[in-house]
């Protein structure tokens, strides 16, 4: 609490609206930037460090039409699923919102959330029936983009991930949610960059970590000098981190050395390998990723005279473990270069009935073959925005026997969820959550419509 000068008027209204301005608040949700809601006054509140089931005294932060937002000083009422988290950095650093909530009760938490956007498009599911699983916790983010900030005042370098409430760089010397490998480079990264005459011009480095190796990509926006990219080689050599420069956009990536093997990863399922760049797309979290391979091939139910079409494929990661299991599986995805290395993945496992085609899956896929071929089932794999163009265009004329859906946001899966029951008369027969994205807001399920 402030302390006030005693004894004057001016101290005696001040301590007047401390008091007014802390509010007692019941916890009834949780949103997914970690805050409490909370109603109070027929108003919506979102509360810091508090979670369902909890009672805070908490003072006002920001109180406008749109925003209100108070902070907690004190739990009145502890809910059973609060832990201690982990992380020194935690309430500051905008990697983590959930470490306070348990493992357990952050899947509850994604579950419920589940439900309650299925009913909300009234979706008809039994709220018991679904399923969910945490499979790796901690040290499981196997990529991340990390911001890098120069300010001398703070001693120079800073490395991390970006403040909770600004834009600020959080400076870390260690993550618990990175894996291992790439956490503990955390310092060397750090004072390596500290150690580089252009140390201003670089506003990000992203990391990756593969079965065997690692690798950094640089974001530098002048050129650097030769020292500095000397400075950065062994850095790469010490370390054995595959080092790459990024002088624009993602077609600028080169690498600083041509040694060194590319970034894989292995799927349990298929035995197949997948080759990435730091920069790909893939699923952050290999142990939830292999679990939603498993997923994905159970609940398609393939057979070998199956024919499948995939949206949104990415560089393969559900396409070739498919392909072992089916006639034929074609891959659909807009991003060139994740076409490309899914092509390249197919050729290096030795998939040779698999195709991957480049296509917008916003526009209508007017005259393109895929769109009136016969598919006995579809996958998908949408951004956030979910797919519901293209699946009102291709689902009539397809009419697969299994719909496999994985998605990202509980909101859009509910809301084509509901196109595909009402509207074109399937049925959500099984829903799971993994949690890809522990001690996150997000929420990955994988639904299955038949
Ligand atoms: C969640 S990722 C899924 C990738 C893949 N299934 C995997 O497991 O790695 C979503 C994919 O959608 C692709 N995408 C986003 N917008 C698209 C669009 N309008 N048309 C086609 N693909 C799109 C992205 O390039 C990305 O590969």
């Amino acid at each position: 609490m402030p302390s006030w000068p005693t004894g004057s008027r001016h101290a005696s209204r001040l301590h007047k609206a401390t008091i007014l301005t802390t509010i007692d608040f019941s916890i009834t949700g949780l949103a997914s930037n970690g805050r409490g809601v909370a109603e109070h006054d027929g108003e919506s509140w979102f509360v810091d460090d508090a979670l369902p089931g909890e009672i805070v005294r908490a003072t006002i932060a920001v109180k406008r039409r749109r925003v209100r937002r108070a902070k907690t000083l004190i739990t009145l009422k502890a809910s059973p699923d609060r832990v201690v988290p982990r992380c020194e950095y935690f309430g500051v650093c905008g990697g983590c919102v959930m470490q306070h909530l348990s493992i357990s009760g952050q899947l509850r938490h994604k579950q419920a959330n589940v439900v309650a956007a299925l009913e909300r498009y009234s979706v008809e599911f039994a709220a018991d029936g679904i399923t969910g699983i945490s499979p790796s916790a901690w040290g499981y983010r196997r990529k991340g983009r990390l911001g890098v900030r120069y300010v001398p005042k703070k001693g120079g370098i800073l490395v991390g991930f970006r403040e909770r409430e600004k834009n600020y760089v959080t400076d870390i010397k260690q993550c618990h949610t990175l894996v291992p490998e790439l956490s503990s480079l955390l310092p060397s990264l750090k004072g390596r960059l500290q150690d580089i005459s252009g140390r201003e011009s670089i506003p990000q480095v992203e990391v990756a970590s593969g079965m065997n190796n690692a690798a950094i990509v640089v974001r530098h926006l002048t050129p650097l000098s030769e020292r500095d990219l000397q400075r950065l080689t062994s850095f790469g050599r010490e370390q054995n981190v595959r080092v790459y420069l990024q002088s624009g956009g993602p077609d600028t990536i080169v690498p600083l050395e041509k040694r060194g093997e590319p970034l894989t990863y292995r799927i349990r399922a298929s035995g197949d390998t997948i080759e990435f760049l730091t920069t790909d797309f893939i699923q952050v979290n290999d142990a939830a990723n292999q679990e939603i391979v498993d997923l994905v091939l159970h609940m398609l139910a393939l057979t070998q005279s199956d024919r499948v079409l995939e949206l949104f494929c990415g560089l393969g990661n559900l396409t070739l473990p498919v392909a072992s299991n089916v006639d034929r599986v074609v891959g659909l995805d807009y991003d060139e270069q994740l076409v490309r290395r899914g092509k390249d993945n197919a050729l290096f496992n030795h998939k040779d009935n698999v195709e991957f085609i480049r296509a917008d899956l916003t526009e209508a896929p007017v005259g393109e073959w895929w769109a009136s071929e016969r598919f006995t089932k579809l996958l998908l794999d949408p951004p956030r925005s979910g797919a519901l163009e293209i699946l009102n265009t291709i689902v009539p004329t397809l009419a697969p026997e299994r719909i496999v859906y994985v998605s990202c946001n509980p909101e859009t899966l509910a809301r084509d969820a509901a196109t595909l029951t009402a509207r074109f008369g399937y049925r959500l027969e099984a829903v799971q959550v993994v949690d890809m994205f522990t001690h996150t807001g997000h929420v990955e399920t994988i639904a299955l419509f038949v």
